[in-house]
């Protein structure tokens, strides 16, 4: 009798022979872990289902509809999503969390802030950029941030962890070792995990006004209890402490880590970079290099204490925070493979470090800057240059400004006439400062990918002009309440509303001019006290400002005040006229084309391997040009299949680059633009990629979906 195999077994076995013969078995389930990917924020999968000779045939797989999208354009989804176990987490437009069946879109459940929150409308405030997951054996939890408070949620139900801080939840306004009652802390990026410890940066203002430090902390995961703090401006006797006036721990804030954060699990390191200190664009108050402002910091993962750092902007005046998380990868330099931390900045410059020892692998030179033409104010007389090649172009000159049309550069020409330009670090000035690249960068949030088979950097980054001016706050001794809301009105809100409460050309700050015809006082005063949106609460206020401010914005008659002037408000004579994008005046931008790019770094060589523009306005240039780029905000997703995935431009597009050429192999429309970096993964052995497309930037409008892409089965 022959022993015989049932067909079914002998086909099974003949496939799994193939499949070893002639491919890598495809494995069957790949996860995106983190927010980037992973802990060295790579934004790589080694998914390879998705190919060059296959990806113009991806469809819709499915969408989800987080409902919550507001109809004014004013809300954002720039979360990258986390996918474990094919569970895919993320957050909605008005900040629910939310879990799905990864394959099918699913929901499985959702989790409000607001509704626990009671009437903390606070608790909404601000955007997310994503969540963390952490597990042992059952315990599986999602942290996220909503407001000034972060929760720790049962990853199977979405319910608060009741043994987490009080009932699920820690308030990231306090523990900060210093009285910030009322100050504004968020955490828009989520923290890092290593071991049992939630690594954590924060958003704090960076206004004139009153301002939280930027203290970096390790939370238990289990208890919420804080294990560690580092302070980025040093208290006294903590090395640093000297680069600020003595004082400057009391009061200065900022120095936060907001933009993501990489960990060694290997070396227990975890790597924060940091943004610069408050009020970002006069220091005549914080004399000094300013350590740890615009800093990559190298902490003991497991203390909190320092082992390396490199400051990129000394004596901060341009809010160059650095905008992204650090990539951790290892590269092949000058024949020896090196484990590197790679740091892009909005200047548009790569910086490549050692990741032990924080020495560059390539040489960085103090150049020297301008002075300022501001009273008080003495920057630091140089600042550190790369000598990798840049991605942005570097200084702006009125070679560059549009030649869209003749009108488009003559309005230009005239809104920089006067203006302090063609050099890089021109501080700000009263008579305006073309910023370049623009107060966004350069690179930014979306962060950036790593190919580790070949060592290649790829980075998405603007070409945005900018242009701002700084003005004398009123510093007469008029008393009424009305010039006392008028001050408090320069140094509180014209940084985003306009010195003349115009609000911006791109209609992210409204405008207050009609304010009283558009809304009764108690509304007004409810915002100032609870925040809204990217608006931040300004509970630091006093009532009795908030009413000035009132009074001023509704245009009262001047009634003599009784108290004199916050002598306070003497401290910083300057206000910030605005975030204002040189734009022309059909909206678009004052510079040549490429507004956008993306390119391709070979780290180890320090070389650009390719550049080409990202996303396109076809109108706004002739038919044969190249496309023009547009302004993007998101980053790549890039995979083994030798893909890089990316929307972020305001064409409201979603495209496949080929990671080898940087052609563009496929794009589709989004519901909306997708300001929010991609995700890709496998379940059940089919990839797919997915984005939040929430719009609302860039004057394009507001959506609620998440789209996911695959192969047709
Ligand atoms: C960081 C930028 C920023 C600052 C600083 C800021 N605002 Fe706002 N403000 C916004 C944004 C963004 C909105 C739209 C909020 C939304 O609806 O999501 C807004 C909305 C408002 C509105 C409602 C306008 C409308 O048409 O509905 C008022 C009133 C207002 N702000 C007043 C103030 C005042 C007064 C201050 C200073 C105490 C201030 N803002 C400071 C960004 C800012």
């Amino acid at each position: 009798m022959t022993a015989r195999l049932p067909l079914v077994v002998v086909l099974t076995i003949v496939a799994l022979a193939c499949a070893t013969v002639w491919t890598q078995p495809a494995p069957s389930a790949i996860d995106w872990t983190a927010h980037g990917a992973d802990a060295g924020h790579r934004q790589y999968s080694p998914a390879a289902q998705l190919t060059p000779a296959n990806v113009a045939r991806l469809q819709v797989a499915w969408t989800y509809r987080t409902g919550d999208a507001r109809p004014d354009g004013r809300s954002q989804m720039q979360c990258n999503p986390i996918v474990i176990d094919g569970v895919l987490y993320a957050t909605s437009a008005q900040l629910k969390v939310f879990a799905l069946d990864a394959a099918t879109g699913r929901q499985r459940w959702v989790f409000d802030p607001l509704a626990v929150a009671g009437p903390d409308k606070a608790a909404a405030v601000g955007v997310s950029r994503g969540l963390t997951y952490w597990a042992e054996g059952d315990d599986r939890r999602i942290f996220m941030a909503a407001g000034p408070w972060l929760y720790a949620l049962h990853a199977g139900t979405g319910q608060p962890i009741p043994t987490f801080g009080e009932a699920g939840r820690i308030n990231l306004q306090q523990d900060l070792d210093r009285d910030t009652t009322g100050l504004s802390v968020l955490s828009n990026t989520p923290g890092a995990i290593y071991k049992d410890l939630l690594i954590v940066g924060s958003k704090v203002s960076e206004g004139p006004g009153a301002a939280a430090p930027g203290h970096i902390r390790a939370y238990d995961v289990r208890s919420g209890r804080r294990r560690w703090i580092f302070h980025t401006i040093p208290h006294p006797a903590e090395p640093g402490h000297e680069t600020w006036p003595a004082d400057a721990w009391q009061r200065i804030g900022g120095a936060n880590a907001w933009s993501g954060i990489s960990v060694d699990h290997e070396r227990g390191l975890v790597f924060l970079p940091t943004g610069s200190a408050a009020f970002d664009f006069w220091g005549g108050n914080r004399a000094g290099a300013n350590l740890y402002a615009n800093s990559l910091l190298a902490l003991d993962a497991a203390t909190g204490r320092r082992v390396w750092h490199f400051q990129f902007v000394h004596h901060d005046l341009w809010d160059r925070d650095l905008p992204t998380a650090p990539i951790l990868g290892t590269v092949t330099h000058q024949g020896r493979r090196v484990d590197v931390v790679m740091q892009a900045t909005k200047t548009g410059e790569l910086f490549v470090f050692d990741r032990a020892t924080g020495t560059s692998l390539f040489p960085i030179e103090e150049r020297p800057v301008p002075p300022s033409t501001l009273e008080g104010e003495v920057p630091w007389p140089t600042q550190p240059a790369s000598t990798l090649p840049a991605f942005s172009r570097q200084v702006f000159t009125s070679e560059m400004v549009t030649r869209r049309t003749p009108e488009a550069r003559a309005a230009v020409l005239a809104k920089i006439a006067g203006a302090r330009m063609g050099h890089k670090w021109h501080p700000p000035s009263e008579q305006g400062t073309v910023i370049f690249p623009g107060f966004d960068g350069g690179a930014e949030w979306g962060g950036q990918a790593f190919d580790p088979e070949r060592g290649v950097f790829y980075v998405n980054s603007n070409d945005m002009a900018w242009i701002t001016h700084m003005i004398a706050v009123d510093r007469s001794r008029e008393t009424s309440q009305v010039a006392q809301g008028r001050r408090q009105y320069q140094i509180n809100c014209a940084g985003c509303h306009g010195i003349d409460r115009q609000g911006d050309a791109q209609h992210i700050y409204p405008s207050l001019q009609g304010v009283a015809q558009k809304l009764p006082r108690a509304a007004v005063h409810d915002l100032l006290v609870q925040g809204r949106g990217v608006m931040p609460a300004f509970k630091q206020l006093t009532a009795e400002q908030r009413a000035q401010i009132v009074a001023y914005l509704f245009g009262d008659e001047p009634i003599p005040g009784a108290r004199t002037p916050d002598e306070g408000l003497a401290e910083i004579p300057y206000t910030f006229g605005g975030y204002t994008r040189l734009v022309d005046p059909d909206g678009y931008p004052g510079i040549t084309p490429p507004w956008g790019q993306l390119t391709a770094i070979d780290v180890g060589n320090g070389t650009i391997l390719w550049q080409v523009p990202l996303g396109d306005r076809p109108e706004a240039r002739a038919a044969d040009a190249p496309p023009t780029g547009t302004e993007n905000y998101g980053g790549p997703a890039i995979t083994a299949g030798g893909l890089l995935f990316i929307g972020a431009t305001n064409d409201e597009k979603f495209r496949a680059f080929d990671l080898r050429s940087g052609k563009v192999l496929w794009e589709t429309s989004l519901p909306a633009g997708g300001y929010a970096t991609p995700a890709t993964y496998v379940v059940d052995g089919r990839q797919y990629v997915v984005i939040a497309a929430g719009g609302g930037k860039m004057g394009t409008k507001s959506s609620d979906a998440y789209v996911a892409y695959a192969l047709p089965r």
